[in-house]
């Protein structure tokens, strides 16, 4: 159950947005619930979706579809604002591992007041079902370096958010709209196949759960260990950090992630060979999910 956090009094939009961030429990009121405010919401606050990506092949894709583009850097980091599909937009690379992400997931929130948050890019497959070029909508997000280690294992835990000493989930919920948004992009977005020349698979698009930590993951038991404890579906190693930062802020955010490798023995030969077309495909992704905001008449209206 996602908790209200009482350090800054909500703007009105904010405060709209944050409530229709629903339980999975009631999913089945989202396509009344955001035709009737969640839409509307987000074009009234005309607060601009912040996108961030590790690396700079991450956000190619991204950065050349924004439109009216100004460039402002902040503490060293370029942020570039601007629009697509008419939608207000702020992309910056985060740089790889959780500190990174969550430096510039906190000036991102703090300089331009996002109205939501989507990180993407590429990650480790740790769901036996899934391959390279799997798309993952994060319906959760954790770190699965973060809590207490004895020669029993890992047991996880939320820390205290600093800001109102609240304590964290140890699963934060991706915004239940920027997941029916994905989830939408999903069925209509073309994505570029993947694989060899002998065997090239077109990606499928499934919800799930990624994991973050400040590891590259290739070794098959930790691999094995993360499906089996967290249910993963995905390993990276930033999305948690930013997850996190918007929690505490209480801005909706979103994890999207399209597997380069398999976290295992040959994950580092095969991320190089994939992760340009993964990162692609993932961006791919994200450019789907602003179109669908951008299709709603609801929307456009405001
Ligand atoms: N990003 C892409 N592949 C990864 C892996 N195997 N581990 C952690 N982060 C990743």
């Amino acid at each position: 159950m996602r908790k209200e956090l009482l350090h800054q009094p909500p703007s009105a939009t904010r405060f709209f947005l944050r409530h229709k961030s629903l339980s999975r429990r009631r999913a089945f009121l989202f396509p009344a619930v955001c035709f009737i405010t969640g839409f509307a919401a987000i074009a009234q606050a005309g607060s601009p979706t912040g996108i961030l990506g590790a690396s700079a092949e991450e956000i190619m894709l991204l950065q050349s579809e924004i439109t009216a583009a100004e460039e402002r850097y902040i503490e060293g980091i370029r942020f570039l604002a601007g629009q697509i599909e008419e939608q207000p937009v702020v992309v910056a690379r985060t740089g790889v591992g959780k500190v990174n992400a969550a430096m510039v997931t906190t000036l991102l929130v703090e300089h331009f007041q996002p109205g939501a948050v989507i990180a993407m890019g590429v990650a480790g497959g740790t769901n036996p079902a899934l391959f390279p070029g799997d798309v993952i909508i994060a319906e959760r997000t954790a770190h699965h370096d973060l809590g207490s280690l004895s020669s029993e294992g890992m047991r996880r835990w939320g820390v205290r958010n600093p800001i109102d000493d609240s304590r964290n989930p140890v699963f934060f919920p991706g915004d239940s709209l920027l997941v029916l948004l994905a989830g939408r992009a999903g069925q209509v977005v073309e994505f570029e196949p993947i694989g060899t020349e002998e065997e090239e698979r077109i990606p499928r698009v499934v919800t799930g759960v990624v994991v973050s930590g400040d590891v590259f993951v290739r070794s098959s038991a930790l691999r094995a260990r993360l499906h089996d404890d967290l249910d993963a579906d995905a390993v990276e190693m930033e999305g948690a950090a930013v997850v996190q930062i918007c929690w505490q802020h209480r801005v909706p955010c979103l994890v999207v992630r399209c597997l380069s490798d398999l976290a295992d023995e040959s994950a580092e030969t095969d991320y190089q060979s994939l992760y340009r077309v993964a990162a692609r495909n993932a961006a791919r992704l994200v450019l789907g999910t602003i179109k669908q905001l951008a299709s709603v008449p609801a929307a456009q209206e405001n």
